[in-house]
């Protein structure tokens, strides 16, 4: 049966990835199959790949600029371009063999060519392999605004492995930890715990993989409850909505903080808020720190940032009251409260604790 007859089987975790490829591609019987990488995953990734697999070996590559400043209509409009070129029809597959911005173009590019064809990601990012690969939302950066167009869809398949991490930088696998560490804190104290005596910077691949499987079966228990993300899917947002002022923040400060050290210390923020509004234990509270400090450091900040700080907050889409700021908090690793109203004096309290945790003056 092929990963498209058995909407089950969309996700598989191995590091046996050209032969699991070469099987998935004979049965899904293809008309052409065409690979989408960046600059980077072309130099890093796709010779690995064209070695081992016979469908890789024989697909036509498509390439795009890396990095988040190309997530635009103009490498989309390339991409749709480059599949017509290469002879691309309606029974054509697209493997993404790439990072986030590969997996959000390529599938937002495979779901509207010729009204959409298949498409198999390969994250070869931790990022990706956590989050991005999973989920179905694809798009491109438009406007000004980030992910500002795209649409929900699944890939026929994603296969995830870490056989391609050891050219990441220790910053890249510590950004994509952060969103483990999320999944781990909206789960279960257990899976916290486990998260948070490993050290991704010193991986081993195969246990990494074996956490990976279970993290990402966190974001799909949430994502098959609200496949549209209209309620449950937002306790996925634990962190993201400090994390996001911080990135801004630091946007405007011309030194950009990667997406998922925003995100790990914008969970310091939203432990403290949970501990001050529903008695979060304090001692996973303190084992959480600790490892922030000990792996990320800290974004600084001082009490003049805090207006722009909650400025930054209240633009935030989520947000429908102006007086208080809608926050994902947790009772306890693994009981969510979603859409919990926090005042500005709150938010700033816990940014003077935030502070205080990790030490800043
Ligand atoms: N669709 C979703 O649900 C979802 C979820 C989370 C994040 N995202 C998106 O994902 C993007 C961020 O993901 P990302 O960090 O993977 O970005 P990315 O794709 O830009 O990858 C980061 C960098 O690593 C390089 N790279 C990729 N694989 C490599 C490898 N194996 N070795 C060496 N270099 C490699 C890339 O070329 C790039 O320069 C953002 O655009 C974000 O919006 C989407
Ligand atoms: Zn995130």
């Amino acid at each position: 049966m092929s990963a498209k007859e058995n909407p089950e089987v969309n996700l598989i975790f191995t590091n046996h990835v050209a032969q699991t490829l070469d099987e998935v591609v004979e049965r899904m019987n293809p008309s052409s199959v065409h690979v989408l990488v960046d600059v980077n995953t072309e130099a890093f990734v796709l010779p690995l790949l064209q070695a081992e697999s016979k469908a890789v070996a024989n697909a036509k590559v498509i390439r795009v600029k890396a990095g988040e400043m190309f997530k635009n209509l103009d490498s989309l409009t390339s991409i749709w371009k480059q599949l017509g070129e290469t002879d691309a029809n309606r029974k054509s597959l697209l493997i993404n063999l790439g990072g986030g911005v590969v997996t959000d173009m390529g599938a937002f590019a495979a779901a509207t060519f010729k009204r959409g064809i298949a498409f198999i990601n390969v994250p070869t990012t931790l990022l990706c392999a956590v989050d991005a690969c999973v989920g179905g939302k694809n798009g491109i950066n438009f406007n000004g605004l980030k992910n500002e167009v795209g649409m929900f869809r699944d890939a026929d398949l994603a296969i995830v492995s870490t056989l391609y991490f050891n050219t990441l930088t220790s910053q890249e696998l510590l950004s994509g930890y952060a969103e483990m560490l999320k999944h781990a804190l909206v789960c279960s104290p257990q899976l916290t715990k486990k998260m948070l005596s490993y050290d991704v910077t010193n991986y081993n691949p195969d246990s990494l993989l074996k956490l990976l499987e279970e993290s990402v079966g966190v974001k799909q228990k949430y994502v098959a409850a609200d496949r549209e993300d209209r309620g449950a899917r937002r306790a996925l947002n634990l962190g993201h909505t400090i994390g996001h002022s911080f990135e801004s923040l630091a946007l405007e400060r011309k030194s950009p903080l990667p997406h998922g050290y925003a995100v790990a210390f914008g969970m310091v923020g939203a432990l403290v808020l949970s501990r001050m509004k529903f008695e979060f234990p304090s001692d996973i509270l303190n084992a959480y720190v600790e490892y922030v400090r000990r792996h990320y450091g800290a974004f600084e900040i001082s009490c003049d940032d805090y207006k722009r700080l909650l400025a930054f907050m209240h633009c935030d889409k989520k947000n429908d009251r102006p007086d208080a700021i809608n926050f994902t908090l947790l009772r306890s690793p693994g009981e969510v409260e979603i859409n919990v109203p926090v005042t500005d004096d709150d938010i700033t309290a816990a940014l003077d604790i935030y502070r205080d945790l990790l030490g800043l003056p």
